[in-house]
């Protein structure tokens, strides 16, 4: 029987699991769960019969592809696959999708959850500030920043956005801004919500120039990936910029550092939630074995993402 296998280390609602498994059984194939693993060892063993794979940010590298033998398909259940050997799936005939948009809307909710956080003096009591007429910086329009959007309408904000792939146009279209490059978002925005993926070009790409040319009151929101930050500049940042916060749904390594030297100025949340709602964890796990049915039924590839 057809094997599809769900290994993830942050687990899906049971909602979501149940309805995963109705898919799976609708086909006729049979579901094993992997869920909460602790070590590799764990997922190298599940993997060994599996003919199909869901994950989330689980890492699947060249080691679990090749303990792997029956694998025909991994579907990343989310957006971002820098978690996925692309180079050594593709090597082993072995296809990954993911599923964009599933989870976009609860990750551009956070990103206003950690803003009203943020500008209200992480609820300090203070007087705090107000995000209406801010001006808001969307870096990379795809579905994440397009929601982003889409709520920053609904607070009244000044709304602009770059994304290289997406015409200018199909950004105005929407009421929102587009200019010519990151370094005029940074420049215009006081607030800069980062929607970009980890790739060679984007690591560490959001450097010192940047964030120092951000005007007074410059907030920071990273709900992307933590490799897009260049970490040295941010600790930089903060030493010379008292007015300078940092809201991240994905910790940096010197996030230890950055929240003790830097109380009211630094947040992370502790662990990456951003896509950890029912509604996402149902809409990208369903969607993830629904692609995976119609992959092994009919080879359907509309959302594969190697070579
Ligand atoms: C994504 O790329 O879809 C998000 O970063 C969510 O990741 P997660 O499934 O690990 O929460």
């Amino acid at each position: 029987m057809t094997k599809v296998l769900v290994a993830t280390d942050k687990p899906f609602a049971a909602i979501a699991v149940k309805g995963i498994r109705e898919v799976v059984e609708a086909a006729g194939m049979e579901l094993a769960l992997l869920e909460k693993y602790t070590e590799k060892r764990q997922l190298l063993d599940a993997v060994k019969d599996a003919d199909a794979l869901i994950i989330r940010s689980d890492i699947v590298d060249a080691e679990v592809l090749e303990a792997a033998g029956q694998l025909k398909i991994v579907v990343r259940a989310g957006a971002g696959y820098d978690n996925v050997d692309l180079t050594t799936a593709t090597a082993r005939g072995i296809c990954v999708m993911n599923t964009p948009g599933q989870n976009s809307n609860a990750v551009a909710e956070l990103v206003f959850g950690l803003l009203v956080y943020a500008s209200r003096g992480f609820y300090n009591g203070g007087s705090g500030t107000e995000l209406k007429g801010r001006k808001l910086g969307i870096l990379a329009y795809g579905n994440v920043g397009r929601n982003v959007a889409r709520i920053a309408k609904g607070f009244g904000m000044d709304i602009y956005a770059f994304d290289p792939y997406a015409p200018a146009q199909a950004i105005e279209n929407d009421g929102v801004k587009a200019v010519a490059s990151t370094e005029e978002l940074f420049a215009a925005c006081q607030i800069v919500s980062l929607h970009i993926p980890a790739t060679p070009e984007t690591k560490k790409s959001i450097n010192h120039g940047l964030l120092k040319s951000m005007p007074q009151g410059a907030i920071v929101v990273n709900t992307a990936r933590k490799e897009v930050i260049d970490e040295a500049a941010l600790a930089r940042v903060f030493e010379e910029r008292p007015d300078f916060k940092y809201l991240s749904d994905i910790q940096p390594g010197i996030n230890a550092e950055l929240a003790a030297k830097y109380p009211g100025r630094y947040f992370a949340t502790p662990q990456k939630l951003g896509a950890q709602t029912s509604e996402s964890n149902i809409n990208a796990g369903i969607a993830a074995a629904k692609q995976i049915v119609d992959f092994l039924r009919n080879g359907n590839t509309k959302f594969k993402v190697n070579a």
